[in-house]
Formats: C-alpha cells, sequence, structure tokens
C-alpha cells in the first residue's frame, strides 16, 4: 500500500468514524491530522470560480483531484484543466459525487440556484464545502445549508472573502472597542449599475447550444428554458429571478457581512421594500430595503434599523447619515452612526471615522487580513477554524434573501418569526421563502 493511499484511507475512515459520532466539525478536522494532504474537487471553474480554485491551491497541502463545469471551453473548465493537468475532468457534478472516495472537500462556484443543490448533496457525503455567496438561491435553502453543516460536522465557508481581508476586519474591531459607542442606526448601499439585466422580460427564440456548452446540467434544478447566448450565461444570469436574487443577493452578503459581525445581529423581525413593480422573470433595477433587527449588546436600542439601498446612483441621503457635505461618500459600503461617532465601511477600503475633529489624534488599530481559502483547506485538515462557516454565513444569507423576498412584496412590511420560518405581511410572502425543483432534480432536505 502507498503512502497516499494509505492516506486517503486513514482521512476516508476518519470522515466515517467521526460522522456518526457527535465531534464538532473542528475536532474532525483535528482527528485527521495537521500533516494529512486535503483533496479537492472544484465546481465551477470559470468566472468567479477560477479565483477560489487557484487561492485555494495555493496551500501547498492542497491537491486539485477533479473539475466540473458545465462549459468545456478555454475560459471555463479549459483553463483550469491547463493549470491542473493531474485533476480528473467532468461536466456533471452528479457524477463528480458519484466518485466520492475521491476527494476530501468541495469548492461550489455556480450560479446561485445550484449552490444549495452541489453543497448539500456534498456535505450528506461528508465532504467538507466551501461556496460561493449568497449561500442559496432560498430561504428555505439556506436554512438547509446551516443545519446540513451541523448534522454531517463538516468544515464549511462561505466565499464572502472580504471578511478576512484588514478593513473589514479593522472596521468590525473599531465597533467591538466601543470606539463609536452603541450603534443606533445603519446605511448600507451598492450604487453600481446591473450591466447583466439587458431585458424587460424573457426574450423569445432559441439559438443552437455551442458544442461545448452543457445547458441541462446549467439549468439543473431550475425549470428548463431554451439556450440563448449571452442573455444567461456566463455572468448574466443575475438578472433572472430563477437563477440569482439580483443585486442584493450579489452584494448584500458582502457589504452587510461586516454590520452583522460587528453588531452581531441575528434575524430580523421586519423587512420592507421600496421598489418598481418586478415581473415573475427579472430583478428590479433599483430598490430601498428597511430591516429592522432586534437589538444587541452592541447597539443603542431595543431594535435596529438597517436600510439597504441599490441601483445605479443609489445611496442613502445626507439627512440620513449626517456626514460632512465635503466628504465623498464611496460607491459602495456602509454608515454606521454611533452614539460617539459615525464609522464609514466603504467597500473594499479601509474605515473612516467622522466627525474627523474628534477623531484627529486617533491611530486606527489594523487588524491583518487573513486567507479566506487557505485558511478554509487549513480548516479541513485541522490547521485553522473558518470565519464564514454556515452557521455565521447561513443566517446572514437568510437576511439578505428576505430583503430580495420584500422586493418581490415591494411596499408591504413584512414579519419574520425566524423560529417558525414564517413570513407574513404579503400574501406571496411564505410561498416565496421556498421554490419549485425540476421534477428529478429535488434536493434531499435535511428535514
Ligand atoms: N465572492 C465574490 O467576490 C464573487 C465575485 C463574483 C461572483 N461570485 C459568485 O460566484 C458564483 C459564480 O459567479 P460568476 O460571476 O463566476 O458566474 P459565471 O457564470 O461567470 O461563472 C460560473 C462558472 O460555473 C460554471 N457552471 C455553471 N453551472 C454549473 C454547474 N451546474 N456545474 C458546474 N459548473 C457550472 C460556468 O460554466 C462558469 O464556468 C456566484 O454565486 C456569484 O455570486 C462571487
Amino acid at each position: 500500500m502507498t503512502h497516499r493511499i494509505a492516506r486517503r484511507r486513514f482521512l476516508q475512515q476518519t470522515a466515517t468514524a467521526v460522522a456518526v459520532g457527535s465531534l464538532p466539525a473542528s475536532s474532525w478536522a483535528r482527528v485527521a491530522g495537521a500533516n494529512a494532504r486535503l483533496r479537492v474537487a472544484s465546481i465551477g471553474t470559470g468566472g468567479k470560480g477560477w479565483s477560489d480554485l487557484t487561492a485555494t491551491a495555493a496551500s501547498p497541502q492542497v491537491d486539485v483531484v477533479a473539475l466540473c463545469d458545465i462549459d468545456e471551453s478555454k475560459g471555463h473548465l479549459g483553463q483550469a484543466a491547463e493549470r491542473f493537468p493531474k485533476a480528473k475532468t467532468l461536466t456533471d457534478w452528479r457524477k463528480l459525487l458519484d466518485q466520492q472516495a475521491e476527494f476530501d472537500a468541495v469548492i461550489v462556484s455556480t450560479p446561485d440556484h445550484m449552490h444549495a443543490p452541489i453543497s448539500l448533496a456534498a456535505m450528506q457525503l461528508k465532504k467538507h464545502v466551501q461556496c460561493q455567496k449568497p449561500l442559496t438561491h432560498t430561504v428555505f435553502e439556506a436554512r438547509q445549508m446551516r443545519l446540513a453543516a451541523e448534522r454531517y460536522q463538516v468544515v464549511t465557508q462561505m466565499g464572502n472573502q472580504i471578511q478576512s481581508h484588514e478593513a473589514y476586519r479593522t472596521a468590525v474591531k473599531l465597533v467591538h472597542d466601543g470606539v463609536i459607542g452603541k450603534v443606533r442606526e445603519v446605511h448600507s448601499w451598492q450604487s453600481g449599475g446591473m450591466g447583466w439585466i439587458l431585458a424587460d422580460d424573457r426574450p423569445p427564440g432559441s439559438e443552437p447550444v455551442p458544442s461545448t456548452v452543457h445547458w441541462d446540467e446549467w439549468l439543473g434544478v431550475a425549470a428548463a428554458r431554451p439556450f440563448l447566448s449571452k442573455i444567461y450565461h456566463p455572468v448574466n444570469w443575475r438578472a433572472w429571478q430563477d437563477f440569482s436574487n439580483g443585486q442584493l443577493g450579489d452584494f448584500g452578503c458582502h457589504i452587510l457581512d461586516p454590520v452583522f459581525m460587528a453588531l452581531e445581529l441575528t434575524s430580523p423581525l421586519t423587512i420592507r421594500a421600496e421598489a418598481p413593480p418586478v415581473n415573475r422573470e427579472i430583478w428590479a433595477k433599483g430598490a430601498t430595503v428597511a430591516y429592522e433587527f432586534p437589538g444587541t449588546s452592541r447597539t443603542a436600542g431595543s431594535k435596529i434599523r438597517v436600510t439597504w439601498y441599490d441601483g445605479a446612483g443609489k445611496a442613502p441621503s445626507s439627512d440620513a447619515h449626517g456626514l460632512p457635505e465635503s466628504y465623498k461618500l464611496p460607491g459602495s459600503g456602509s454608515v454606521l452612526l454611533g452614539e460617539k461617532g459615525t464609522l464609514v465601511i466603504p467597500h473594499v477600503a479601509m474605515p473612516k471615522l467622522f466627525p474627523e475633529d474628534r477623531f484627529a489624534g486617533f491611530t486606527i488599530p489594523v487588524v491583518p487580513s487573513r486567507d479566506h481559502y487557505v485558511s478554509w483547506a487549513d480548516a479541513c485538515r485541522g490547521e485553522d477554524t473558518t470565519t464564514s462557516p454556515f452557521s455565521y454565513s447561513g443566517p446572514l444569507s437568510e437576511s439578505v434573501l428576505l430583503g430580495t423576498i420584500a422586493i418581490r412584496c415591494a411596499g408591504a412590511t413584512l414579519a419574520w418569526n425566524a423560529d417558525r420560518f414564517e413570513l407574513s405581511g404579503a400574501p406571496k410572502a411564505q410561498e416565496l421563502l421556498k421554490k419549485p425543483y425540476r421534477s428529478g432534480w429535488e434536493p434531499t432536505w435535511i428535514v
């Protein structure tokens, strides 16, 4: 028996032994042994998947053993296969999971509608998972991801990598150190345009599917629809409700992350959006979503309001943020209004304190960055912990996705009972917590 095979067996046997026990994920990893190498499979190797894969493979302890992408062309599976010539290549993630003995962990970097179906199936095989943001496509799926990580005791990390950047880490520390006192109110925004909205409704017709693209696998759990170039794959799936959650889904898990972490927010009590009416297909080109959360030890009152703004040029008004006129707000970020000062957290740059004269002599203590990707690989191997495990990123994603339901029920104040999984205040609200799945593609839920 070669050393490599012995090590693999050891990892597999350890995974099985511990999965039936009750050790926390960190203990699983510790048992696996700090010297063990990690065999990683990557699902969705183009776009963001390329940087997820290469950044994780920067760990000298990682072996990239399998690459899976529905597009075999150079920009997708092709470039990954070139970079990792020893890795097996596949175009259907279900066939990859059939070969579960070959890998220990997966990176899921597909469009949003496939995050949960793939990640849940992987966790049920006791594989560690790194999954892109937003964690899922529906609130129900986000809850399931948290439960699965807990049930199967695997190491998890969402791809909100800015969390590990010194800018966000420093901002969180400033709030935790009490530099701006308890926080009274928050405004967060993304004022960039949505260049991926190319149509107002579903375009008619169909085009031949390129020979390199496996369209049925791209659609996955979503209802079948004809292929149209540039409309869906790659990138522009963001416009469509069947595959994405629009601008709030795209950026909320980044920009609201330091707000959640700094204030230790849990689940919102109410959510209300102002947005133009949307049809069943496309996301709104702009929205304001007002969340009310229960207060925490970091907030000034028994409740705290967090308001999200998106759409080209959209940002909180100067009346709302109260910053000097001479200060130009960053294109995206958050303003935290505290009892002793105001903190601006740009996305992605160092935080800034106001009023400037009050903080003139104050040196911001910089918290160094962490490696979001290698730390996940190390955590799988027992040498580190993750900072965005599904126990944290599941509830964060639930809150973001509740905002996207509010956008579809604009003008209604929705009331959320997280424990009972009940959303009231609009006729369709409860139904939008879940979605239908294509026959034959239904995930196996964690009850
Ligand atoms: N963390 C970040 O900063 C960041 C930045 C960009 C995108 N993202 C996230 O990354 C994910 C991918 O976004 P993108 O912009 O790279 O999209 P994309 O369409 O450019 O790339 C997706 C890749 O996955 C492949 N793919 C699609 N369906 C697949 C399937 N079922 N199985 C295997 N491969 C599949 C595609 O062929 C493509 O290579 C999204 O969840 C997005 O929100 C995160």
